[in-house]
């Protein structure tokens, strides 16, 4: 019989599952915009979309639209959008994760305190978008690889205030923060890697290694499911990157006996059930 483990961190966490929520609850409620898609995830987009839920990709479009309710996405934005949307005659509501808000305030304190705010993360990601509209245009640095790492350089009378997108890698994280504090600058670091992407990281490379085969599931576009992918493949040759049951290929499995599964922070459960059920049936 084929064992097929699940990750229990598999999915939704916290933060996605407060954001979709919303979004839903004020769906029933009358004409609702999300600035951004609300996760990435196709699937729920679509559900959204047939129920009345329209995204609004670029924030001028926000000056067209006559009423309505704003819903900003769990990754957050920067202060001048939320200074802009609230000159229209809109209804916001922030479903911002707790955790961002957090890096936020952090950042904003400590770039008024004066300091030089070194984010750890994708430049382009748009968590990281909003982080950098807290911290002023000038005192920031956006750090993804070693090579940015090795060639930072500031004042070296500022302070450093290094944080992390809440999604990044967290050995990779540590690799960075160790190159730029061999440069001597006073820095202060707080690590503001979210324990969701931790766990469900740790528990994806163990299921992995133990596995003959993996399943990743998750959006296309969605960073967190990409890292999961490639921590996934570093255990396990036989990994597979799927949106849905239907990118997934059972005859690939019919000789396999163990099988793991883990889902990014975006993946509904119905797709994880539904490719749990189909896995354990094929023999
Ligand atoms: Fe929030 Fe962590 Fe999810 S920061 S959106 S609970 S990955």
């Amino acid at each position: 019989m084929r064992q097929v483990t699940l990750a229990k961190s598999a999915g939704f966490c916290f933060g996605v599952k407060r954001a979709v929520n919303k979004v839903y609850e004020e769906a029933k409620k009358g004409r609702v915009y999300t600035y951004g898609p609300i996760i990435h995830n196709e699937e729920v987009v679509k559900d959204l979309e047939n129920k009345g839920v329209k995204v609004i990709n670029r924030l001028e479009e926000f000056q067209d639209i006559p009423e309505g309710t704003v819903v900003i996405r769990s990754h957050g934005v920067a202060k001048e959008v939320y200074d802009f949307l609230k000159k229209q005659d809109l209804k916001i509501v922030d479903a911002t994760c707790p955790f961002v808000l957090k890096i936020h305030r952090i950042v904003e304190e400590h770039a008024k305190a004066g300091e030089h705010i070194v984010i750890i993360g994708n430049d382009k990601h748009p968590e990281v978008e909003g982080i950098k509209g807290w911290c002023g245009p000038k005192n920031r640095t956006v750090i993804q690889n070693r090579e940015e790492a090795e060639n930072f350089a500031i004042d070296g009378k500022q302070k450093v205030c290094i944080v992390s997108q809440t999604t990044f890698n967290y050995k990779k994280f540590q690799e960075l923060v160790e190159i730029i504090c061999k440069k001597g600058y006073d820095i202060i670091v707080l690590n503001t890697i979210c324990n969701a992407t931790e766990e469900r990281q740790t528990e994806a490379r163990a299921i992995a290694k133990e596995a003959e085969a993996m399943i990743v599931i998750g959006g296309r576009s969605s960073s967190n499911t990409q890292k999961l992918f490639e921590i996934c493949k570093m255990e396990c040759e036989n990994t597979y990157y799927i949106q849905t049951l239907d990118d997934l290929d059972l005859t690939k499995l019919k000789s396999i006996d163990n099988v793991g599964i883990t889902a990014g922070a975006s993946t509904p459960n119905n797709i994880i059930e539904e490719v749990q059920k189909n896995v354990r049936n094929e023999f």
